[in-house]
């Protein structure tokens, strides 16, 4: 089974670059930034990477990005992450980032948005992976800000598919962000959201039904409500579900409580991802690997995952078809 997840080509849907951060790399960044860290050695960072709820995770994730300061410190990370695509058979995937983590901080939009799409260009020529960008808006801070935002990434509106909402969940509702979501729909991009993490399926009624979602980031909560999963069902919208990220806060006590078979056998359409890897214990394929032995979950049941990975990217039909005849050339031959 692992060398077949492994081996199986797939897309991450999940990921915040952010969250790719891995202590070795905080280190190197910092020192040549000469940013003070509250850490003595790479063993340090990883010891203070404890939490067990999404808003002390948050405060971790929010201060490791600190140190990036300049272009070729996004570049830097955006690559390493690109790297472990590679070698993972991750053929595509949607890297989401949160500009306002780092404009906050005096960094000018351009620097991270520039840093993060030559990796990006450099990975497709150089590693074979493709992959497209969310700009995610941060649900703590106000809708004023993240139409500051939105105005901000204008300029660069070639090099973003897609918007995204993230951060603290609980007090923050979608329906906070419904006029930016409608301007960022009006400026092109395709509206997603994380919903129902630690929210109820009253937040993911309002993602769905306000801000028009296309996807669902995580979406776990759904399950609350048999009206909303079929109302998923019935508009064809799929959930990006994050595994070792719901046992790392807490959103699932255990794995093998985890709901992902549940869904699947709902009708409910799920993909695996790592989310924040470098902080909940491993990359997308380390997801597939635990999760399938929690589950017991068959070859059938990763195709199927794997197939939903391609299928509900927001790639164009053409390229998803590419994706799709590769997974079903490996399926045939290893199954
Ligand atoms: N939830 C909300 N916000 C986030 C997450 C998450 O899992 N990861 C990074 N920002
Ligand atoms: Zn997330």
């Amino acid at each position: 089974m692992k060398n077949f997840i492994e081996n199986l080509p797939k897309a991450e849907l999940h990921l915040h670059i952010e969250g790719t951060f891995e202590p070795a790399l905080m280190f190197k960044i910092a020192k040549r930034n000469h940013i003070k860290i509250p850490y003595k050695s790479v063993k340090e960072i990883e010891d203070a990477y404890k939490f067990d709820c999404l808003q002390d995770f948050l405060d971790i994730y929010y201060q490791g990005a600190s140190v990036l300061i300049n272009e070729h410190d996004f570049y830097d990370l955006t690559y390493s992450y690109l790297e472990k695509c590679a070698i993972q058979n991750v053929r595509h995937t949607e890297i989401m980032f949160d500009p306002q983590t780092h404009t906050e901080r005096g960094v000018a939009f351009e620097t991270v948005i520039n840093g993060i799409s030559k990796a990006c260009e450099d990975a497709k020529d150089k590693l074979g992976v493709s992959s497209l960008l969310i700009m995610s808006y941060l649900r703590h801070l106000s809708e004023k800000d993240a139409f500051k935002t939105l105005k901000q990434s204008l300029p660069f509106k070639d090099k973003i598919t897609a918007v995204g909402l993230d951060s603290s969940e609980k007090g923050n509702p979608p329906s906070k962000f419904k006029n930016v979501f409608e301007a960022s729909v009006k400026a092109g991009y395709i509206p997603l959201a994380h919903a129902g993490e630690e929210g109820n399926a009253d937040y993911v009624w309002e993602a769905l039904d306000l801000l028009k979602i296309k996807r669902i980031d995580h979406g776990n909560n759904a399950l609350q409500d048999p009206q909303l999963i079929k109302e998923i069902i019935k508009r064809d919208i799929a959930l990006t579900i994050c595994p070792l990220s719901n046992t790392a806060l807490q959103v699932v006590s255990d794995l093998k409580d985890h709901p992902l078979k549940k869904m699947m056998a709902l009708g409910l359409k799920v993909t695996i991802n790592s989310d924040d890897p470098a902080y909940f214990g491993g990359q997308v394929n380390q997801n597939y690997i635990e999760i399938q032995k929690a589950l017991n979950l068959s070859k059938q049941d990763l195709y199927e995952l794997a197939k939903n990975s391609f299928q509900y990217a927001l790639l164009d039909d053409k390229t998803k078809q590419i994706y799709l005849d590769e997974l079903e050339t490996y399926y045939e031959k290893y199954n």
